[in-house]
């Protein structure tokens, strides 16, 4: 079995640079084969852009998705992108550490997202969701926050962060993973990770202890619930009487203000 690891954090001996390190070894030790993308390291440009094609579809106007699909087609995706999609096309587990930055992903993981998941390869209008290419693989978000765990819960001042993480890992279920209920640890970077605890330990020696312990228990991890393809009409809206599962797809709308 193989599981990819990808990191998106400009420091290796950050807490995120550790819990990856963690994750390489938990998973070794259990007889996985690991791969790891370490995106700062490794130098990964995020920037999906002209300049990452010396031909073009249509030279007059970048159109990324033309470009992509284009390139796929052809096979002549950028070299750089080639290897990151191997790596995550050929995983059984994907794991992602990053810490929440103005409640979103850091802006390279972001860009690794817009230019490895390429449309004609990755993605496609007969290839996503149900059918996603990545349908039958496990993928799981590990999340760092600075506020504590009182604040980003739901009637916390920063806002629930299981919100916040709906929208950052909706991608990977579009490309079809099955999305592990994500862990979050909060109040890294703040007194968690400077006030030792009654144990003596550390808030994130304990962080990582429950973290190895979901790697551990892998099996035992729920999946994040989403509607099914045919969950939805012909215009791709929800049927009347599906299942709703958050308040992103709904029967009604749910927003305050309305
Ligand atoms: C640019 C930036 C934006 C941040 N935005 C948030 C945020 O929206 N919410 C939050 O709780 N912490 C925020 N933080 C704090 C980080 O999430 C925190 O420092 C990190 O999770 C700690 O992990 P690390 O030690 O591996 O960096 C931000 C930090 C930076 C540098």
């Amino acid at each position: 079995m193989k599981a990819h690891i990808v990191l998106a954090h400009p420091e290796s001996k950050s807490f995120n640079g550790q819990l990856a390190k963690a994750t390489r070894s938990t998973l070794q030790t259990a007889g996985w084969e690991v791969t790891l993308s370490d995106l700062y390291t490794d130098g990964f440009d995020p920037l999906e852009g002209p300049g990452h094609y010396q031909t073009r579809a249509d030279s007059e106007r970048f159109h990324a998705q033309t470009e992509q699909r284009f390139h796929a087609d052809n096979d002549s995706t950028p070299q750089d992108v080639v290897a990151e999609k191997s790596k995550l096309l050929q995983a059984d587990l994907l794991v992602v550490h990053f810490p929440l930055w103005w409640f979103g992903m850091p802006a390279m993981l972001k860009g690794w997202i817009d230019r490895v998941f390429v449309y004609g390869a990755v993605y496609r209008g007969q290839m996503r969701y149900d059918t996603g290419i990545c349908r039958d693989k496990k993928m799981l978000a590990c999340i760092t926050t600075g506020a504590s765990e009182a604040s980003c819960s739901f009637n916390g001042r920063e806002g629930d962060s299981r919100l916040h993480a709906w929208p950052l890992l909706f991608p990977f279920r579009y490309i079809g993973f099955d999305v592990l209920e994500p862990v979050f640890f909060h109040g890294v970077g703040g007194v968690a990770s400077i006030e030792a605890d009654e144990d003596g330990l550390t808030g994130t020696d304990l962080f990582m202890q429950q973290w190895v312990e979901v790697l551990t228990d892998l099996d035992d991890r729920g999946s994040t619930p989403y509607n099914t393809d045919d969950d939805f009409d012909e215009n791709k809206q929800l049927n009347p009487g599906a299942p709703v599962f958050g308040p992103f797809i709904s029967h009604r709308a749910n927003t305050p203000w309305d």
